[in-house]
């Protein structure tokens, strides 16, 4: 799917794990190009598309973990134990805000250096690019492997 293709089309009949499995491959596409972008460094973003990133990125994420809150977090109480419940939410939703706010320094960082409005050195740029990356992938793994997963075999 090309970065800046409308990410959410109306899919309502769509099982709630096929389109959560949906939006973590959309994230996993973006990290693909963050790393790219951070690969390339400390060559400039390259205005076209990766300013399309940059632009999208934050709402992007808040769209995809907003379908995950409202449709997936329910859905937990199916595999884990009651008492782990809670726990397991707090967690999830505390890194979805977390990778919002990081994705938004990442995105402002971005767009500043492609307009020339600020130069950043690269190292700095290549540090906060692998983080957010990184901590995108880790989180979809572990959301993949101990919640869709098992909610699979569960339906
Ligand atoms: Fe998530």
């Amino acid at each position: 799917m090309e970065v800046g293709q409308e990410f959410f089309p109306s899919r309502h009949q769509e099982p709630p794990l096929v389109r959560i499995a949906r939006n973590h491959a959309r994230i996993l596409d973006i990290c693909q190009e963050l790393e790219r972008l951070a690969d390339h460094l400390p060559a400039l973003p390259d205005e076209s598309h990766h300013l399309v990133i940059a632009q999208r990125l934050g709402a992007t994420l808040r769209r995809v973990n907003a379908v995950e809150e409202r449709e997936f977090l329910p859905l937990l109480v199916q595999v884990l134990e009651p008492c782990d419940v809670d726990q397991c939410v707090e967690t999830l939703m505390e890194e979805h805000r977390q990778d919002e706010a990081f994705a938004d320094e990442v995105a402002e960082v971005l767009l500043e250096w492609a307009v020339g409005e600020r130069r950043y050195d690269a190292a700095t740029v290549g540090y906060m690019l692998r983080g957010l990356f990184d901590n995108l992938r880790r989180h979809i793994a572990r959301e993949h492997d101990h919640l869709l997963v098992p909610l699979s075999r569960a339906e």
